[in-house]
């Protein structure tokens, strides 16, 4: 018998796990089970864990290959497993509102897949949250996966056949300057427009922040089926809003899930949570 207790946080997708220790070692049915879990709910929460970095990437490594993070390795192709999400240095002094990582991650405020603009994007982002903030500060989620399924079967046919520009240069320069070398590193990729998931055939679209445009089609066109799918996944209703509170461990799908963060008053608060991805093992992506 499973010694996981689940319960489902919206209709769509979502799910907080309880009866499971991820600092410990996890037993095998416990890890089949986790991997199933994620496949089915696309989001986990685990709340009340005690996770150091050491303990973070243990249980990274557990889920698959652990992806470098692309600001460091676009910049100056260091290798680092760890990102951090909110105002807080490494040194521990916190970053106000004019401080300009805390305005870099306004980009993040804006309908995502993580690392959707890479060859191979990662599959898995997992966070552990240390402090957060009293007020605001939520990040918001909604799944692509129920998002196609709801459309009828002749307009899920039309969007097997296309595929999606990403371009992270495209995105992220509405927000702040790119880095040149930074920029360099990740140029446009064409990702098919439907996903499917290699382990239960549940399919989804891919669209987010990132995408520019649809291959084949032209510019009006073209935004306008990007706007209109990501509209139909963004519908207030289909939103789980995750208010973070310190000790949670989330595991979500970027393969078929969008978040996107919401603001919080960086001179007030303290908002530090570590962060690290699984790699993507898909093919079926080439550079544009
Ligand atoms: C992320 C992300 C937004 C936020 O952690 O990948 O986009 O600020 N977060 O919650
Ligand atoms: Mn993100």
């Amino acid at each position: 018998m499973s010694k996981l207790q689940t319960e489902a946080l919206h209709a769509d997708f979502g799910a907080s796990v309880r009866g499971v220790d991820l600092s410990s070692s996890i037993d095998d049915a416990t890890k089949d089970e986790i991997r199933e879990l994620i496949d089915t709910y696309s989001f986990l929460c685990f709340p009340e864990q005690s996770l150091d970095d050491d303990a973070l990437l243990k249980f990274t490594q557990f889920l698959g290959e652990p992806e470098a993070e692309h600001v460091t390795l676009g910049r100056t192709g260091e290798i680092q497993y760890f990102g951090t999400v909110g105002n807080v240095s490494d040194d521990g002094t916190k970053k106000g509102n004019a401080h300009p990582d805390t305005h870099y991650q306004t980009g993040n405020q804006l309908w995502h897949a993580d690392s959707s603009f890479r060859e191979l994007p990662c599959s898995l982002t997992i966070t552990h949250a240390h402090e957060v903030p009293g007020e605001g500060g939520a990040t918001e989620f909604v799944s692509a996966r129920a998002a196609y399924e709801r459309l009828p079967e002749e307009e899920r046919a039309k969007l097997d056949q296309l595929k999606v520009i990403h371009d992270y240069v495209f995105s992220r320069s509405q927000v702040a300057p790119v880095d040149p070398a930074h920029a360099a590193s990740l140029p446009p990729v064409a990702h098919r427009l439907v996903k499917e998931n290699p382990r239960n055939g549940r399919k989804n679209y891919y669209v987010g922040s990132h995408s520019r445009s649809i291959v084949g089609l032209g510019g009006i066109e073209s935004r306008s089926l990007i706007d209109e799918l990501m509209a139909a996944t963004t519908r207030p209703e289909a939103i789980y809003s995750h208010q973070w509170a310190a000790g949670d461990t989330v595991i979500w799908d970027n393969r078929c899930l969008l978040h996107r963060g919401t603001p919080y008053d960086a001179d007030r608060w303290r908002r530090r949570m570590r962060q690290t991805r699984v790699a993507g093992s898909e093919s079926g992506s080439t550079p544009h």
